[in-house]
C-alpha cells in the first residue's frame, strides 16, 4: 500500500476487520515487523487522538517514530507552486518533502482543508505532493477531504457493538457548531458506511449536502427526527458547507448557528431511536453538538471509538510495512 486515503486502499473490508480484531487481542503480535523502520508523522494542524494513537500503533509494530509539528519550531512552509516567496514562508514544500522522506520509511500527514478554495482542497493538493515527492508510502492522518483512520476505527466500533442478525441502521447527523469545520470526517464516514453492510442514512439541513463521491446514493433525510427513527447507531458531526448545492458558500457556516441549535443531539432525538449507541470522533463541543446527558449515557461509545484509533492505525501501518 503506497497511499492510504480511501476505503478501497485497504482491500476487502471483512479481511481488514478480522485483522483489526486479531490485533486487538494481541497488540504486539507483529512487533518485529517495524524493527529499524521509522515513521515520520507530520502535523500541519493540532491533534490529540491521531498523534497518540498512531504513535502507539507504530510502537506496537516495533517502529521508531519522529513527530514534526510544522507550525511549531519548523520553517514555515509554502505549499503553492509559482508563488514569489517574499512573505513569511521560508521554505517550499517541494524541497521540504523529499528531505523529510530521506529520514524515514513511512510518512503520515495531517493537513486540513483551507475551506476557501474547493478545487484546491478536493484535489488533495498537499497530501498528493507528499505522495509524489517523498519517495515513501504516505497515509492520511486527516487530510483536506478525508479521515480514513477515524472511519476505520468507527467501523471497528460498530462491528464490536452489533450482534443482531439484521443490518444495523446507522445515522450520520449534522450538528451545530460556531466555527467552520472541514468535511473530512463525514466524507470518510459516509464512504466507509456505504462500503460496509449497514443501512446508512444521512441527515442535515439543506445546503450541507456532502460530495457525491463520498455520499453516493445513500439516503439523505432533511427531517432529523424522521432520520433518527429506529436508528441503532447515531454518529454526530458538524461540517461546513461542502459547496455541492451552494458552490459560492463552500467552507462557510450557513446562517446563524443559534438558529440550528434544535439539531444538537439530545434525549429528544435519541428517544425515537432503537436505543441507539451515540458516536462522535472527538473533540466535541458539549451542549452544541451533543448534550451532557447523551454523551455521558451508557449508550455513548465515544471513548471505545477513540481507543480503536490505535487498532485502525496498527492495521494500516502493518499493511504498509508488509510492502516495504
Ligand atoms: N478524532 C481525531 O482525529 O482527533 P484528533 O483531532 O485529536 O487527532
Amino acid at each position: 500500500m503506497q497511499s492510504f486515503l480511501n476505503v478501497k486502499d485497504l482491500g476487502p473490508l471483512d479481511q481488514a476487520l478480522a485483522e483489526a480484531m486479531e490485533i486487538k487481542e494481541e497488540r504486539f503480535r507483529h512487533v518485529g515487523l517495524g524493527r529499524n523502520k521509522t515513521l515520520l508523522m507530520i502535523f500541519f494542524n493540532n491533534s490529540l487522538r491521531t498523534r497518540l494513537s498512531t504513535q502507539k500503533a507504530a510502537m506496537n509494530l516495533g517502529m521508531n517514530v519522529i513527530v514534526l509539528d510544522v507550525n511549531q519550531g519548523a520553517w514555515k512552509l509554502e505549499t503553492e507552486r509559482g508563488v514569489v516567496m517574499d512573505g513569511d514562508m521560508s521554505e517550499h514544500l517541494l524541497e521540504a518533502i523529499p528531505v523529510m522522506g530521506s529520514y524515514c520509511d513511512i510518512i503520515g500527514v495531517r493537513s486540513f482543508a483551507g475551506l476557501t478554495d474547493r478545487d484546491y482542497d478536493y484535489a488533495e493538493t498537499v497530501y498528493n505532493q507528499f505522495v509524489r515527492y517523498s519517495g515513501r508510502p504516505v497515509f492520511a492522518m486527516e487530510t483536506a477531504t478525508v479521515h480514513p483512520l477515524q472511519a476505520f476505527a468507527d467501523l471497528i466500533t460498530i462491528r464490536e457493538h452489533w450482534s443482531e442478525e439484521r443490518r444495523p441502521k446507522v445515522v450520520l447527523t449534522w450538528a451545530p457548531h460556531p466555527k467552520a469545520l472541514p468535511q473530512a470526517v463525514p466524507n470518510s464516514f459516509a464512504e466507509w458506511m456505504r462500503a460496509a453492510d449497514v443501512d446508512f442514512v444521512v441527515t442535515h439541513p439543506e445546503g450541507y449536502e456532502l460530495d457525491p463521491q463520498f455520499v453516493g446514493d445513500a439516503r439523505v433525510e432533511y427531517d432529523q427526527m424522521r432520520a433518527f427513527e429506529g436508528a441503532d447507531f447515531v454518529y454526530a458531526k458538524n461540517w461546513s458547507c461542502p459547496g455541492v448545492t451552494r458552490p459560492g458558500d463552500y467552507g462557510r457556516v450557513l446562517g446563524d448557528y443559534h438558529d440550528y441549535l434544535p439539531w444538537t443531539v439530545s434525549d429528544r432525538q435519541m428517544a425515537v431511536t432503537h436505543d441507539a449507541r451515540f458516536m462522535h470522533c472527538l473533540p466535541v463541543r458539549r451542549n452544541m453538538i451533543v448534550t451532557d446527558s447523551v454523551i455521558e449515557s451508557p449508550r455513548s461509545l465515544v471513548i471505545p471509538e477513540a481507543a480503536n484509533r490505535e487498532i485502525s492505525a496498527t492495521v494500516v501501518l502493518k499493511r504498509i510495512l508488509e510492502t516495504l
